[in-house]
């Protein structure tokens, strides 16, 4: 087994004792360009994206609210295109965010979308993506979503299990019209997350073929042997929140492999290599994902050294970021209601959202860096929790972060890089509606998905 830690350095979390709080900011009202959309700055103090003022949009809109840059989201997606050129294929993973909207966004820049329901399927198809650049995941497709995808011919679907390479056959022979390609999903045994990789020899989990097993040599004759399937390559998916490429390398190696074997015992060279996503973004201070164009060269020089040394023709590289994408462009923006000091032990800022727009921190102890939006203040920092007003204590935002000590009722907060499994993993936990997400761009705005009212929340409840 081999760890590998980010090559970032230290943060304070590595220095400093596990309940120890962050040190404070140097300057409580900054903006940290790393973290913040690129068109982020003060004017007159308050905070200004896309060149409208956040006080604006909460009068207009309302808060709680997800603000996206359109310039920072179609900014990064060309970043991607240019990074991995002309002869990969970038395809926006949609389950980070998903709209028509930035469907049209991702098309327009030149990116294949990635979906892995029928319902982020058909958002696509409603934008007009063109269905050849549409890739199908999920490990659990119905029926339904493979009739549709085969249906309407998406360019790709990435095969999961065997009894979805039974289902597939089942309703590939009904369709008459041209083969749909296939991509084996590959379980590596390389595992990333927080920054850090983890490769085992096995694999204990619901996706993919585990190549250590030989599910996926077996899934690959499958697939191979049908007539109603059109092989098209091998894919690999090993976490999020990725900053290097160290664990992208030693899947790429166990995937080539197996391409070495289907060689070896079929003849056939494979198409693609999918190495799926999971690019890593800034979240807090001292986060240091690599840059893209870094990234993509590394990852290219991998494929190719790695195919030379097997002998094998470098197949067509695909990647699926949506975090390194959606994230980074998008900020919630709150309204502060109670501000209670218990007993000298915390202060707890309540904003008017919580767990239902951001499950991140509960569910994954994500962290996040805000600031007070709708001014700046002289007042020294006070270290302090963000929550939401969800009835369960663990409905935390940012569990320690720093506001100025004057932050009080009315005032607007900001929470940076919330643009990707945030909106899109939204609940109505505590019949508490779903926030709109507002794009902004050139000093106007515009709404992408509106906010739910008590009426939308009603219209399902027929008793
Ligand atoms: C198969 C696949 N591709 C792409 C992604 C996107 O990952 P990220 O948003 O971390 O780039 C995911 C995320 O879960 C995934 O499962």
């Amino acid at each position: 087994m081999s760890r590998v830690a980010h090559p970032a350095g230290p943060r304070h979390a590595d220095v400093l004792p596990p309940d120890h709080p962050p040190m404070p900011p140097r300057d409580v009202n900054a903006l940290d360009p790393t973290i913040w959309p690129r068109t982020a700055h003060r004017t007159n103090g308050a905070l200004v994206l896309g060149g409208v003022d956040v006080r604006d949009l909460a009068a207009e809109h309302g808060t709680p609210m997800f603000i996206c840059d359109e310039a920072d989201f179609r900014g990064r997606c060309r970043e991607f295109v240019d990074a991995f050129g002309d002869e990969a294929g970038v395809f926006y993973a949609a389950k980070a965010f998903c709209c028509r909207a930035v469907m049209r966004w991702v098309s327009e820049e030149g990116l294949g979308v990635d979906v892995c329901t029928g319902g982020e399927l058909e958002v696509a198809l409603r934008a007009g993506v063109d269905p050849s650049m549409i890739t199908l995941h999920g490990s659990n497709k119905l029926m339904q979503e493979l009739d549709r995808a085969l249906a309407v011919g998406v360019g790709h679907i990435v095969v999961d299990s065997f009894d979805e390479i039974d289902r597939l056959e089942r309703v590939a022979s009904r369709e008459s019209g041209q083969l749909t390609r296939i991509l084996v999903r590959v379980t590596t045994g390389v595992e990333a997350a927080a920054h850090e990789f983890v490769a085992t020899a096995h694999d204990d989990q619901k996706f993919g073929f585990s190549l250590a097993s030989g599910a996926a040599d077996e899934a690959v004759r499958r697939v191979l042997a049908s007539d109603a399937l059109d092989f098209a390559g091998l894919h690999s998916h090993i976490g999020s929140q990725i900053y290097d490429t160290a664990g992208f390398e030693v899947a790429a190696h166990r995937v080539l492999e197996l391409a070495v074997r289907i060689r070896e015992s079929r003849g056939i060279e494979i198409d693609e290599l999918n190495l799926g996503g999971g690019f890593g973004i800034a979240y807090v201070p001292g986060d240091d994902p690599a840059d893209i164009k870094v990234v993509a060269q590394n990852l290219r020089e991998i494929m190719d050294s790695q195919c030379r040394a097997a002998g094998l023709a470098p197949p067509r590289l695909t990647v699926e970021p949506g975090r390194a994408i959606a994230g980074p462009g998008t900020v919630t923006l709150y309204q502060v209601g109670t501000v209670k000091d218990v007993d000298g032990l915390r202060t707890y800022v309540s904003v008017d959202g919580g767990m239902s727009d951001n499950i991140r921190t509960a569910l994954y102890d994500a962290d996040y860096t805000c600031v007070l939006a709708s001014r700046e203040s002289d007042a020294p920092p006070l270290l302090c929790r963000l929550v939401g007003r969800h009835c369960e204590s663990g409905d935390i935002v940012v569990r320690d972060t720093y506001l100025p000590a004057d932050v009080t009722d009315g005032d607007l907060v900001a929470v940076a890089a919330t643009g990707a499994y945030c909106r899109s993993m939204a609940s109505n936990y505590n019949h508490v509606p779903r926030p709109g997400v507002v794009a902004v761009r050139d000093g106007s705005s515009r709404i992408l998905v509106r906010s739910e009212t008590a009426d939308d929340l009603m219209r399902l409840d027929v008793g």
